[in-house]
């Protein structure tokens, strides 16, 4: 042993008498993956994670440059995009790493969906699931308008009008999203300490209770591939299902690194809420098939306002996701059942053609 490992160990030494660093070492030690043809499914939450960091660290570093008021928020970032140093890359990177984040989150949940990994004892992991998703939604429509560009203004106009159209609670809503009746820089200011404080302090709790789940349980096996004969060999985490971890987050962090350099974020115009709203507003692509949804219906359903009966739809929607694990009955008896998975099968495909109609549509107007 060479005086530098020495050194090593009486570090060691010294912080494992104090925090218990051993312990750690033989936890995460027992630590084993299974192996079988759905394991890719496994990497997903670890990217999700990963990009979530991203977010956290190109995030720290924008808020430096960054002033949230509506005299000085536009300036702010076009300086940082022109006149600070590599500020152009750290704006990109946090765009397209929040896109890429929702992206793989969407997948993450689908796969556990699919896999069944809700299972008993697993609802907690999934009913966490279900509010980190809303937060990253959260995210990603508050940190759309910080720019103050034109686009960000009229679609956070008509996404807190959506949100205003909620029966009952609706117009408060409205105004607390807004701080007032009309988006101004005091609602600016308002999505901004929602953006840097709120959420992240919500996400750190919902995350830890996640993660502390999937810690306690372990990975899943989905129940197709259970009781199956001459299972392979689990993998260990430490090293082996961790170095492939690290080589998907590198692959990541190269994409990133070429998106942001040959597709840079960009600022457009300054909102000038006395202008006419531009032709073409459109959300961010993962609201936009509950967008499209609501487009779609008619003006009155049964004597009530379609985009009424849209809101309330999706918020069944989103309950009934939230309570998958305690309706799919069947799955938590250990009977084998199809009906959630053509559930989810349906979910999966109305996503994705009202997003791509989104789109198609949006294009031609
Ligand atoms: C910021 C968002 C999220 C992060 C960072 C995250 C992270 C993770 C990680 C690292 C794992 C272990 C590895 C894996 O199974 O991929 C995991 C497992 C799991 N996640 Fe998430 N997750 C997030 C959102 C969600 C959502 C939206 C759901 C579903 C509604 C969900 C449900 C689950 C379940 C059920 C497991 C256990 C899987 C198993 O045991 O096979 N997670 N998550």
């Amino acid at each position: 042993m060479d005086t530098g490992e020495k050194r090593h160990s009486r570090v060691w030494e010294w912080l494992d008498r104090r925090v218990g660093l051993a312990e750690v070492e033989k936890l995460a030690k027992k630590k084993q993956v299974p192996v079988h043809r759905h394991t890719f499914w496994y990497y997903l939450g670890g990217m999700t994670l990963f990009l979530f960091l991203v977010q956290v660290t190109t995030g720290i570093l924008l808020i430096f440059y960054y002033r949230p008021s509506a005299e000085e928020a536009y300036e702010s970032v076009q300086f940082l995009m022109s006149g600070v140093e590599f500020g152009w890359l750290i704006r990109s990177i946090h765009s397209w790493a929040a896109n890429l984040m929702i992206f793989t989150l969407f997948l993450h949940l689908f796969s556990v969906w699919l896999l069944k990994a809700y299972r008993s004892p697993r609802e907690v992991t999934w009913l966490s699931g279900v509010g980190l998703l809303a937060l990253a939604l959260g995210f990603g429509f508050t940190g759309y308008l910080l720019p103050w560009n034109e686009l960000a203004y009229f679609a956070t106009k008509v996404g807190t009008e959506i949100t205003g159209a909620v029966p009952l609670v609706g117009s408060f809503l409205l105004r607390v999203l807004r701080g007032g009746d009309e988006v101004t820089g005091a609602t600016l200011t308002r999505f901004f300490g929602i953006h840097v404080a709120v959420l992240p302090a919500l996400t750190m709790l919902l995350l830890g209770l996640h993660l502390f789940m999937v810690q306690k349980h372990g990975m899943s096996v989905p129940p197709s591939l259970e009781g199956q004969e001459n299972p392979k060999r689990p993998m260990p985490f430490l090293p082996n299902f961790l170095l492939r971890d690290m080589v998907g987050w590198l692959s990541a962090l190269a994409i990133l690194g070429a998106l942001a350099a040959f597709f840079p974020a960009d600022l457009g115009l300054k909102a000038d809420p006395f202008a006419p709203a531009p032709i073409g507003i459109k959300p961010e692509w993962y609201f936009m098939f509950m967008f499209k949804t609501l487009k779609y219906l008619p003006a009155h359903i049964l004597g009530i306002e379609g985009e009424i009966v849209g809101i309330l739809g999706f918020g069944i929607g989103g309950l009934f996701l939230l309570l998958v694990p305690f309706l799919d009955r069947p799955t938590a008896r250990g009977e084998r059942s199809h009906l959630f998975t053509w559930i989810g099968i349906m979910v999966i495909v109305f996503v994705i053609v009202l997003t791509y109609l989104g789109y198609t549509e949006v294009a031609t107007q």
